[in-house]
């Protein structure tokens, strides 16, 4: 079958939504980031890339900390609320019960049903976006959304992003246990 040369513009397909929690001029403000990844192992840290333009960038500077919430499938207006509207004008931090954990200065969300703190340890600059590498500090969830001590996918219920068509969805249908699944494969090409 022949492939289609297609758009290699916004390309990450699909992605976890958060939204991510900062102090900025002394008071949270929080901004929807789908863009972020675990970039290191041991210790752990996670990628958060950030357009230049917004509110929220000066204050993680400044504070060297931000948080990483995940939101529920239930919280998708809100979630999108704080992707489309910028803490320069709006006080998006009224929409939520805030709490903060061992830095004090990253503010996280207590309706999300798991919050990571970050304390930012290096900042790499790049064309539009700023790229924040935070160390996990620690992580925070609700018995609610744990089985066996862990944050539990399906428990947790959260907001996949997909792109370029910006549409919402929820996770789907388990398909088996990574690093298990694929050793059926191993002795058939031996
Ligand atoms: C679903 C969704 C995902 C987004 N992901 C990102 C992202 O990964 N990086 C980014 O810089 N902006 C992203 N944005 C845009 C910002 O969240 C948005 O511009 C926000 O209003 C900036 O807030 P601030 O001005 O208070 O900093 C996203 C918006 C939406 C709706």
């Amino acid at each position: 079958m022949e492939k289609h040369e297609i758009s290699i513009e916004r390309i990450s397909y699909p992605m976890p939504c958060s939204i991510v929690g900062v102090k900025v001029n002394g008071k949270p403000n929080f901004l929807t980031v789908a863009w972020f990844s675990m970039v290191n192992f041991k210790p752990p840290y996670i990628g958060i890339a950030l357009n230049t333009i917004h509110y929220t960038n000066p204050g993680i500077q400044e504070s060297g900390t931000f948080s990483v919430n995940i939101p529920s499938s239930d919280m998708v207006e809100i979630t999108d609320y704080c992707g489309i509207v910028s803490g320069r004008k709006y006080d998006k931090a009224k929409s939520f019960e805030i709490f903060y954990g061992k830095l004090k200065t990253a503010p996280m969300i207590q309706e999300c049903p798991y919050n990571l703190e970050c304390k930012l340890i290096q900042t790499v600059k790049l064309v539009s976006n700023e790229l924040y590498i935070g160390e996990i500090v620690a992580a925070y969830s609700d018995e609610q959304y744990l089985t066996n001590g862990i944050p539990d996918m399906k428990k947790v219920n959260p907001i996949v992003l997909s792109m370029p068509d910006t549409k919402y969805f929820k996770v789907g249908e388990y398909l088996g246990q990574a690093r298990e699944i694929g050793k059926k494969l191993i002795s058939k090409k031996d």
